[in-house]
């Protein structure tokens, strides 16, 4: 990654939750960002990243790109499977998995001058299976393998593709599934060993970390953020 002067970083999903906890700490680090999503919030320039025309035409509007931080996603619902709407798994898979591929497939030349760093986000919902989240889950494992390809094929042009993988962090996503009762936080909590949820804070600092020069040699790995939660009970 660039050392000199303007680092530029893109991050979709910048107006909310994760996405804008990576916008605040890397603008207050002297980034430039500027952020994708779906809301103008954060000055944000508005595009659906599942809309890969849309993603082209502000892709095509920068030069170089040190980081990608891929943060824009939707949970979907939490009804079981067989009682979901088949538009749902469409919308999901279009919107967490396609974006992802959208936004770094877009960016790639951007990313290739800077010799940049993708950040996606998984989750450990990837890998813990979750009752009613069978869309959610296909679409962060697919997240993981699309991390390890690209991180694979773009090696040898000096760009770098890692991902975490966030146990429950309090976010307006899980935040608006407790209020509507879907969800309970101590419930949530009780998963994970450390007894909490993760904040935006700590999950984004370790994005921008992991972005930076001292992790150079690594690429494609998921770095698991849970609080112990995927050790077992
Ligand atoms: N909150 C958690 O517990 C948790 C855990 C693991 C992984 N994640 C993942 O972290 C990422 C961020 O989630 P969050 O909890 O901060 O959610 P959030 O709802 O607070 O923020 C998501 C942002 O993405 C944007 N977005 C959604 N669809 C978009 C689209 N088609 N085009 C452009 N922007 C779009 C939204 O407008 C919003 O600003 C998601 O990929 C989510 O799946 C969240």
């Amino acid at each position: 990654m660039n050392n000199v002067e303007e680092r530029i970083a893109i991050v979709t999903g910048g107006a909310s939750g994760i996405g804008q906890e990576c916008v605040r700490q890397l603008r207050a680090a002297g980034w430039r960002v500027v952020v994708w999503d779906r809301s103008e919030q954060e000055g944000g320039v508005a595009v659906n990243i599942a809309d890969y025309a849309a993603v082209a035409a502000v892709a095509k509007q920068l030069d170089g790109v040190d980081l990608l931080i891929n943060a824009a996603g939707i949970a979907g619902g939490r009804e079981p499977v067989a009682e979901k709407d088949p538009a749902e798994w469409d919308s999901v898979l279009a919107v967490n998995l396609g974006g992802t591929f959208y936004c770094s497939h877009a960016l790639y030349p951007q990313l290739r001058k800077k010799r940049g760093v993708i950040v996606n986000v998984a989750s450990v919902a990837g890998t813990v299976m979750m009752k009613g989240r069978a869309h959610y889950a296909v679409s962060k494992a697919a997240v993981a393998t699309l991390t390890r390809s690209l991180a694979n094929e773009w090696a040898s042009d000096g760009i770098r593709v890692i991902a975490v993988a966030p146990g429950y962090v309090k976010t307006p996503m899980i935040q608006r599934s407790i209020e509507a009762g879907e969800l309970s936080e101590e419930k949530l909590a009780a998963m994970h060993p450390m007894n909490r949820l993760a904040s935006t804070q700590e999950i984004a600092a370790a994005m921008i970390a992991l972005a930076q020069p001292p992790f150079q040699f690594m690429t494609g790995e998921i770095v698991t953020i849970d609080g112990g939660m995927t050790l077992g009970k």
